[in-house]
């Protein structure tokens, strides 16, 4: 979704700006802008399209771009736009100005009254040129900071934000306070990196990371007064409040592509290396710890049901956390997907354990459900990526994914890692209610561990996958099945292949289809198949039967073991032996490889598909 960056200090703001912009353009964007105060003249310059769009139109107006070139700016603030409301044009991208020129806003969030309140303000004699409701924010701030005419800059904030209902994370530069960048927080996300003599604030981490690791994380309801060399933040009653600064070590270079094509292949061949980060270290002396979080008996026999809730390819790794932990330790699981578990009246309480999924920790969906739950008694751990993002925040236990910096809109090495942490939980879980034998439980410890090494495997052979795509990749609808695991790593499999390559696809559990889908069968019809369950496979062979009868060509994905069994297949990918419940963390690789490959052919926009964008911040 839309993206802020902001800088105060010595360097060339409109470089800070532009590579800030640059670097949040995989959360899915459509028109870029920035504005800036210079010699007492706020400056507003924005386009429909791409950064490189905006770059150009700030060259073209004469600025000095260089990272190197002499700063004349004291305080500048950028935006990418993801349409809500108003289609996206030069018009409805941000910065925002208000009427008299004085105050200009950026702005992530929905203000849910903005037709009211635009139409408030027209009745005050407000124009307004955009269909937007962030320019709505613009002008109220600037009807309050001129109303009483004392000009109080922070106060006509936060009195505007007494009539604005929604959600925001907003940068505002007013023209009489050339030093200063004023945001406000409520429900979106805001981080001010921390330097010498020089401050930022983004919507996410990658814009930073090039200058500080020292980062704040903004609370909901708060207020940020920043100068070149101070950062005062308040609540909305204007108390100052404290506020912990938290060290990211993510690697600069990880939020590059590193002379890969793009990011999602690069991310793919950072699965080994993602994986083992986030499980290596949770494994030792044969037992498995999860840090910060209470794995004793008398909290996990007090849990009666789990709950877990996500979205997307999170979910997916929920529904695959619900096969195992019912498996290995004999407790109710629901999964749901977030947006419906707010709505559907959810049995749980103080003996129910939500578990939420989450790469980014700021998908709204995400958040409401596990404030819902909360609100309903029930205990929260999330698994999360982004440090100190809002989820890991809210909940009350939180387990790290190790996957680092996730740029490609396609979910790929958080997926994996989300595995891991699922699978860490289910064991803990079920060692500590004693529903594993000791020697399972260290047999599957020895499975994680050498899931790096056969990832690598796959990253190795992944050629194959792209020979079967390139001659696949006009196929018009894929479908993909499986059953057990296989049916749920279907799931995510088929979400990948539709967001990034838009062929039509669909998953069902193998014995579904001849319910009703398979008469969508022809000649010619695409069928992916994981088999890499053993007792499930001569009932996959029948529905492969089922489908190749009927003209579909079709792939299968089995391990090794099955490599000279018959299946009614027209090409095999074969992936490294391993127990059969830990076969998706592997199946998972030549999905998203599949993926890849048919995208590539079609010649998408792989890292940026369109209509998507990385962090889903409405509802
Ligand atoms: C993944 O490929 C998708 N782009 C999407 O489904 C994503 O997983 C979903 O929006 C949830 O995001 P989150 O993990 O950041 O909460």
């Amino acid at each position: 979704m839309c993206g802020i960056v902001g800088y105060i200090g010595a360097r060339n703001t409109l470089s800070v700006l532009i590579k800030g912009l640059k670097s949040l353009e995989y959360r899915g964007y459509d028109s870029a802008g920035v504005s800036f105060i210079r010699n007492g003249e706020l400056t507003v310059i924005k386009k429909k399209g791409k950064v490189k769009e905006l770059y150009k139109a700030i060259d073209e107006s004469g600025y000095n771009l260089s990272e190197s070139g002499k700063n004349s700016i004291s305080a500048g603030i950028g935006h990418t736009r993801w349409a809500t409301h108003g289609a996206p044009s030069d018009e409805n991208s941000h910065p925002h100005l208000s009427m008299n020129g004085k105050i200009c806003v950026v702005h992530n969030g929905i203000i849910e009254n903005y037709a009211e309140l635009r139409s408030y303000l027209k009745k005050k004699g407000y124009e307004f040129s955009s269909d937007t409701d962030t320019e709505v924010a613009a002008q109220l701030i600037e009807y309050y900071y001129t109303k009483g005419g004392d000009q109080d800059f922070e106060g006509s904030i936060r009195r505007a934000l007494q009539d604005i209902v929604g959600s925001y994370a907003l940068c505002v530069l007013c023209v009489d306070f050339p030093d200063k960048i004023i945001c406000a927080k409520k429900d979106n996300p805001i981080v001010i990196g921390l330097g010498e003599n020089e401050n930022f604030i983004a919507s996410d981490i990658p814009a930073l990371i090039e200058y500080t690791r020292d980062v704040v994380f903004m609370e909901d309801n708060c207020i940020l007064i920043m100068t070149k060399d101070s950062i005062v933040i308040k609540d909305v009653h204007g108390e100052v409040v404290d506020y912990e600064v938290s060290h990211v070590d993510w690697d600069a270079d990880a939020a590059q592509k590193g002379g890969y094509a793009h990011f999602m292949m690069k991310e793919m061949f950072e699965e080994p290396k993602a994986f083992e980060a986030t499980v290596a270290p949770r494994i030792k002396d044969g037992d498995i710890y999860l840090e910060h979080f209470p794995c004793t008996r008398e909290f996990v026999s007090d849990i009666r049901s789990i709950n877990i809730v996500a979205c997307g390819t999170a979910y997916h790794a929920g529904c695959i956390g619900k096969y195992l932990i019912e498996k290995l330790c004999r407790i109710p699981v629901t999964c749901t997907v977030a947006s419906e578990f707010i709505y559907s009246d959810p049995i749980i309480d103080e003996h129910t354990l939500t578990v939420v999924i989450s790469q980014s920790g700021e998908t709204l969906d995400t958040r409401n459900a596990m404030r819902e739950a909360k609100n309903r008694g029930s205990k929260t751990l999330a698994i999360v990526n982004v440090i100190g993002s809002t989820i890991a925040r809210e909940a009350d236990h939180v387990l790290y994914t190790a996957a680092g910096p996730e740029i490609s809109v396609a979910s790929t090495k958080a997926y994996t890692t989300q595995l891991g942490c699922v699978y860490l939980l289910a064991l803990k879980f079920a060692k500590t209610l004693g529903t594993i034998t000791p020697e399972k439980y260290t047999d599957y410890q020895y499975e994680l561990l050498e899931m790096p090494s056969k990832l690598k495997r796959i990253l190795d052979v992944q050629d194959r996958i792209q020979r079967f795509a390139s001659s696949e990749f006009n196929a018009e609808s894929i479908f993909f099945i499986g059953r057990g695991l296989d049916y749920y790593l279907s799931m995510e499999a088929s979400l990948k292949l539709k967001e990034i390559s838009y062929i039509h696809s669909e998953a069902y559990a193998g014995g579904e289809l001849k319910h009703g889908t398979i008469a969508l069968i022809e000649d010619g019809t695409l069928v992916v198949s994981p088999i890499t369950q053993d007792e499930l496979a001569g009932k996959m062979e029948s529905n492969i039967k089922e489908v190749s009868t009927r003209g579909a060509t079709v792939l299968a994905i089995i391990p090794e073991r099955f490599a000279e069994r018959e299946f009614s297949c027209n090409e095999k990918f074969i992936i490294p032996d391993c127990d059969e419940l830990f076969a998706p963390i592997l199946t998972a690789l030549p999905c998203q490889l599949f993926a890849y490959y048919m995208a590539v052919n079609k010649g998408c926009d792989i890292d940026k598909p369109r209509n998507l964008a990385k962090s889903v911040t409405v509802e």
